[in-house]
């Protein structure tokens, strides 16, 4: 791996969210959320696992602000739950909930390290989810308010804020295919609560611009790149709305006030509508001070003749896999942010999470996780690549600080720079750890 060097200013740091890692799930009148819910019914998660303690996160703020601190980050990414601050999604504020992030914020404060906040990963009041949850227009107003609740109380605490993580997986995961919470297998409220979430993100946005919040406000959308499997058109076609169908159907409305064209006619062919009303646009594209790009895998598409809306078939690769069996696709990363720049323009960008699951065992109080090394190396690679092809990338995010409650695969998936031993909760840092250490201290790799 040769030298690479990243700008003095640029901000290292890791991510995390509040339902993957916090647990206490009962405890200081938080509500449920959609995600308690789903993980306690039957087959949903892997194992029956669920978040209710996860890494114990809640009770050990200071054991994980030394980390982090130890790790020598500059930020670090977290997410608030919604049901501990209004536990039933729309009423009464629940102190004690502020309360716990006021310790977490503070605590990052003291020791020099930038909070950088989701507002909303995943974890929907469970109440909202009764009203029909993001397939209901009500829920972006909603959002609207607990965002204002939270902006108030943490302002000028936190300068960096992020309105909505992933909302593909918010919606057409979770709505569509069934995997997520709430597990719904239905494309038209996939494509309603698509369409709730940017509208709670630019509901969002005005709020905090109404509010004249100090800092900066954006979205993190998640990305993938395919290629064609062929140079044939149909191929060629059909990678270029996979592309769409993931990535620019979140990040076009963001920064061009539009949905892609190639999409919305093949929805349409199928008889789906998207339920536009008039101004969301504006909302919707009111202008962000950053763009956070999650970004972990990609691979090869070829069209499919009969091929459904979602199911664009992949074919098989031969591209290393991670133990997730995510492809390896490093290009890919450089690929997405090149062909943002290219597309949107150069705004700012934050890489909000990018990192790999590989299950390596303890050996002698050691983990030797030599594969996410490799994975890190070859993807700050592709990163550097791209700013000096110049994208505007002003930091990094590795998902992540430590393994924690990997959604409908419960535990059985470790992303993190931290090994937790989810008996003892004991966490013993990785040589991943080390690795990303020295690259924070020598702004890159020597
Ligand atoms: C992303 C999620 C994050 C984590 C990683 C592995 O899709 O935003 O919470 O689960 O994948």
């Amino acid at each position: 791996m040769t030298q690479m060097q990243f700008p003095k200013s640029f901000y290292w740091g890791v991510s995390t969210s509040a339902y993957q890692i916090e647990g206490a799930s009962e405890e200081d009148g938080r509500g449920a959320s959609i995600w308690d819910v789903f993980s306690h019914q039957p087959g949903k998660v892997v194992g029956g696992d669920t978040g209710d303690i996860a890494c114990d996160s809640y009770h050990r703020v200071e054991e994980d602000l030394d980390l982090l601190d130890t790790l020598g980050v500059g930020m670090y990414r977290f997410s608030i739950a919604w049901p501990r601050i209004i536990p039933d999604g729309s009423g009464e504020i629940n102190r004690l909930g502020l309360a716990y992030y006021d310790q977490l914020v503070d605590g990052l404060l003291a020791k020099g390290i930038l909070p950088l906040c989701t507002l909303y990963h995943w974890d929907l009041p469970q109440s909202l989810q009764e009203k029909g949850g993001w397939a209901n227009r009500q829920t972006a107003f909603a959002f609207e308010h607990y965002a204002g609740i939270v902006f108030e109380h943490f302002r000028g605490r936190i300068m960096h804020w992020i309105t909505i993580n992933e909302p593909w997986c918010v919606s057409f995961l979770s709505y569509a295919l069934g995997q997520h919470a709430p597990g719904l297998t239905d494309l038209q409220a996939a494509l309603e609560a698509a369409h709730h979430t940017l509208l709670a993100h630019g509901l969002g946005v005005k709020l905090f611009r109404a509010m004249n919040m100090p800092g900066q406000i954006g979205i993190a959308p998640n990305t993938e790149w395919f290629e064609p499997e062929t140079d044939s058109i149909d191929d060629r076609e059909a990678a270029l709305r996979r592309n769409e169908f993931i990535t620019d159907w979140f990040i076009a409305p963001v920064l061009k006030g539009i949905y892609p064209a190639r999409v919305i006619e093949k929805y349409n062919q199928g008889g789906y509508t998207v339920p536009i009303k008039d101004g969301d646009f504006e909302l919707i594209s009111l202008p962000i001070d950053f763009l956070g790009i999650n970004y972990y895998t990609g691979g090869r598409v070829r069209s499919t003749p009969g091929e459904g809306i979602l199911e664009l078939q992949e074919t098989f690769t031969p591209m290393d896999k991670t133990d997730f069996h995510w492809n390896i696709y490093p290009d890919g990363f450089y690929h997405v942010l090149t062909d943002l720049k290219e597309k949107f323009g150069n705004i700012p960008i934050y890489i909000t999470e990018n990192g790999a699951c590989f299950i390596d065992p303890i050996v002698d109080g050691q983990v030797q996780d030599k594969r996410r090394i490799a994975y890190l190396e070859s993807h700050l690679d592709a990163l550097h690549r791209s700013v000096q092809a110049g994208v505007n990338v002003q930091g990094y995010m590795c998902w992540s600080l430590m393994d924690n409650f990997e959604w409908s695969f419960g535990y059985c998936k470790p992303f993190g720079l931290v090994h937790v031993d989810f008996q003892t909760l004991i966490r013993t840092p990785k040589a991943s750890f080390s690795w990303y250490q020295r690259v924070i201290r020598h702004h890159g790799l020597e």
